[in-house]
């Protein structure tokens, strides 16, 4: 367990926007150079504007100029380890963030590749 992503993924989750689904989820990235994002998730009445915490975490990086990343951690108050959605694990991939760890609350965690995590993952990498 990554004890500094998990603190700051666990306060970046005290500010997640959930009046909705009531489920709130941090996430904490850790960028090559050493700086760590963070993001929560933030709902909306139109349900499918809701942003994930996995992704405003990276956004967060990726607006700084940011492209390089190390690990990504991801918390909730769940009882296992909280797994990603689809379209964070597509985010993830975009910017090739190879190392999760899935975490809980109570401190469960999981390690995953995003090999793991999106197999046969869309890219349209090879093409450039
Ligand atoms: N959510 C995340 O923030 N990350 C995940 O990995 C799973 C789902 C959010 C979206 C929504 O605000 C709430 O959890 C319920 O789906």
């Amino acid at each position: 367990m990554d004890l500094i992503l998990f603190e700051a993924a666990k306060a970046a989750r005290k500010n997640a926007y959930v009046p909705y689904s009531h489920f709130a989820v941090g996430a904490a990235v850790r960028a090559k150079d050493g700086r760590v994002f963070t993001g929560c998730n933030i709902e909306n009445a139109s349900y499918g504007l809701t942003v994930c915490a996995e992704r405003n975490a990276i956004f967060a990086a990726v607006k700084e100029g940011v492209r390089d990343f190390e690990t990504l951690l991801v918390t909730a108050d769940t009882e296992g380890p909280v797994s990603p959605c689809g379209a964070c694990r597509q985010v993830m991939a975009e910017f090739g963030i190879s190392h999760i760890e899935l975490t809980n609350l109570k401190g469960l965690s999981q390690c995953v590749s995003l090999e793991e995590l999106l197999p046969y993952g869309f890219t349209l990498k090879e093409k450039e």
